[in-house]
């Protein structure tokens, strides 16, 4: 399928980045991934969220780290993150999102690797943990996604930060990860119905 891309440009961690993504989310659905997986191409857009946590992540003294994102998508915070110092693996199950942040990082000079991981398959993350800090913006859309994540994210690190807009599955999820987890939860310019969320496990 050809896929029409747009340019823009981000200002990351002091550093103006130009990234390709495609012009229409609309235009990649896809209906035998949708008949497979209920997938949807929700990776090709850029989510407040993803801005929001790439803002906060820049903040963060992440030298030496070992970070991990779920979810990337277009993959600002670990844009982010690579660019503050840390050793950054980036994942999502959608594989054209991994070949386009592997482009957009290749074309900023960004170092950071991408692989294609899905969630109920999570080998290679495990085989890497414990994570120093684990990233996700705006992953919290579906009833699924709030099951596995809090069954996986105890699993991959003792630090967790994410973002999210206050979709319906958040509130559920925060309440039932609060027997694992301390959680802190900052506002967001960009999130005003939700915010940041920070996990650390008890
Ligand atoms: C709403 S998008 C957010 C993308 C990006 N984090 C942002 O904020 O711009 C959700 C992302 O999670 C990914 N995703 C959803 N379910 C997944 C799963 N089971 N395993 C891995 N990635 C998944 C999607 O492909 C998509 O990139």
């Amino acid at each position: 399928m050809h896929v029409d891309h747009v340019e823009e440009t981000v200002e990351l961690a002091g550093r103006p980045l130009t990234l390709l993504r495609p012009a229409s989310a609309d235009e990649l659905i896809d209906e035998q991934a949708f008949d497979d997986d209920e997938f949807l191409p929700y990776w090709a857009e850029l989510w407040p969220s993803g801005v929001a946590l790439a803002r906060a992540v820049a903040e963060l003294d992440l030298r030496g780290s070992r970070v991990l994102e779920l979810g990337t998508g277009l993959g600002l915070p670990s844009l982010a993150a690579a660019l503050c110092g840390a050793d950054v693996l980036a994942t999502d199950w959608a594989d054209e999102a991994v070949e386009l942040l592997r482009l957009n990082a290749a074309r900023n000079r960004v170092g950071l690797r991408v692989d294609r991981v899905r969630w109920d398959d999570p080998a290679l993350l495990l085989g890497e943990a414990p994570w120093a800090l684990v990233l996700g913006a705006d992953l919290l859309y579906e009833r699924r996604n709030a099951d596995q994540l809090l069954e996986l994210l105890p699993r991959l690190g003792a630090d967790v930060l994410l973002a999210d807009p206050g979709r319906p599955f958040t509130k559920g999820f925060l309440e039932r990860a609060a027997t694992l987890w301390r959680i802190e939860t900052t506002p967001d310019v960009e999130l005003p119905s939700g915010g940041l969320h920070r996990l650390r496990l008890r």
